[in-house]
């Protein structure tokens, strides 16, 4: 079948794949009321893609421009990848693989180091070049047993926004506190006005509450009540919290504090935390904290494999050499000699050789060399080189990015 990809620009075209989109993931509510315009700034322009079967559009896809931290700081061009479906009736042509092409074409004429995107299944992407860079984890509270050890910190004070306030308050908070943390990415403005227009149109309530002085303000946590139709008479009043941005220290115990003393509430469900996060160590009884899933996170897909390498930072002893397979970006196959002063392409023999999708998944540093050749993702000519590969490529953070688009 022969499809033909195209940019999505006007209103009626970006209604429809919106529409589509919904269709394809079956469970998604509808598009709430837009006004006239309004689906155009909820897009980046010149970021949504169409692709058409005789005339019809029967798949979509679409991108935000953001940037992406790496290991040691460096923040590289990113493209936020969403959006993507194909219609029921027109699945399993290679549709979604014209469209995912496309996209990285696109990418790499712009310039962007890495893409990355939120995966409705697991069996998708890595086809494309795509690996799991960060996990995060869902936590459950139960807030009469989560006492906090005597001597931790009581964090900076709290406060609650006004819905109509956080909209433009929270952005800010947010670039002004990006933390160093690698996974991190910038969040664009057509999230800040898509997460808007959901909240509005969500029927429950939601509360914003920030961390810090008016006006240089550290971090914030958007949470809502769940499973409210007995709220009154509730054993388990539960709030989730959709969003906990709390990357410094204090805000981060502030806005703990604030959350597991509100009253009424028994069980806090934090929706997405860094794997390292400190919260069960900060308790007299850790087990008030509960693991509920560990999800996989940032899927991460490497369009620059030179610029990814040059930019993050190394740690250790030793230097390895290791050569890059990408099929479908073929500037990316080379070899890289890494050390900690740095990678740089070489002519040497490689001694670990590795896939794009594979390296995608130990560039944040969420996973190990020896995991990654354990999983037949990489293959190395002796077990010395990949000690040396995660030495090297060791975090002090667990990446994360704590947001879901
Ligand atoms: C996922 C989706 C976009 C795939 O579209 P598609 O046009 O059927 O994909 P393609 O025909 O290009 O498939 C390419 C390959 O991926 C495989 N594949 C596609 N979707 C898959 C899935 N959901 N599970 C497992 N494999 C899948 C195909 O079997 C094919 O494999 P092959 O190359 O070995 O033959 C489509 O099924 C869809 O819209 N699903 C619902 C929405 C969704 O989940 N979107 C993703 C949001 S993150």
């Amino acid at each position: 079948m022969t499809t033909e990809i195209r940019v999505l620009d006007s209103e009626d075209d970006l209604l429809a794949a919106a529409n589509l989109f919904r269709t394809a993931m079956v469970g998604f509510p509808p598009l709430p009321n837009l006004t006239p315009g309004q689906i155009t700034k909820l897009l980046e322009p010149g970021r949504t893609v169409g692709a058409f079967a005789g005339g019809q559009l029967v798949g979509t896809a679409d991108a935000s421009t953001s940037r992406l931290t790496l290991p040691g700081g460096t923040i590289v061009g990113h493209a936020a990848v969403s959006h993507i479906g194909v219609l029921p009736s027109f699945t399993r042509k290679g549709i979604a693989t014209d469209l995912v092409r496309h996209q990285l074409q696109d990418m790499a004429a712009r310039g962007e180091v890495v893409a990355t995107l939120r995966a409705s299944e697991a069996t998708i992407y890595e086809r494309y070049g795509y690996g799991v860079a960060s996990s995060s984890q869902s936590v459950e509270v139960q807030t009469a047993r989560a006492v906090l050890r005597p001597g931790v910190g009581t964090g900076g004070p709290v406060r609650l926004l006004d819905a109509a306030e956080a909209w433009d308050v929270l952005p800010r908070i947010y670039s002004d506190n990006r933390p160093s943390r690698p996974g991190t990415i910038d969040r664009p403005p057509v999230w800040w006005r898509g997460l808007r227009l959901r909240s509005e149109s969500a029927s429950g309530p939601s509360y914003v509450a920030v961390h810090g002085e008016p006006g240089s303000e550290t971090g914030f946590a958007r949470y809502r009540p769940i499973d409210t139709e007995r709220w009154f008479v509730s054993e388990q009043r539960t709030i989730a919290v959709e969003d906990f941005f709390a990357p410094t220290t204090d805000a981060h115990l502030g806005l703990l504090r604030f959350l597991l003393g509100l009253d009424l509430i028994d069980r806090v469900l934090f929706w997405m935390l860094p794997l390292d996060d400190p919260l069960p160590l900060l308790l007299v009884d850790r087990r008030a904290a509960r693991v509920a899933a560990v999800h996989d996170e940032t899927w991460l897909r490497i369009i620059d494999v030179r610029q990814a390498l040059t930019a993050r930072r190394y740690q250790g002893d030793g230097a390895v050499t290791i050569a890059v397979n990408d099929p479908l970006l073929q500037d990316n196959s080379a070899s890289f000699a890494i050390t900690r002063d740095g990678a740089e392409p070489t002519d040497r023999r490689p001694q670990v050789h590795v896939g794009v999708e594979g390296l995608a998944t130990v560039l944040l540093g969420g996973a190990t060399w020896r995991d990654l050749a354990g999983a037949a993702l990489a293959r190395a000519d002796a077990p010395e080189a990949l000690v040396v590969a995660d030495r090297l490529f060791a975090v002090p953070d667990a990446p994360h990015a704590g947001f879901f688009f």
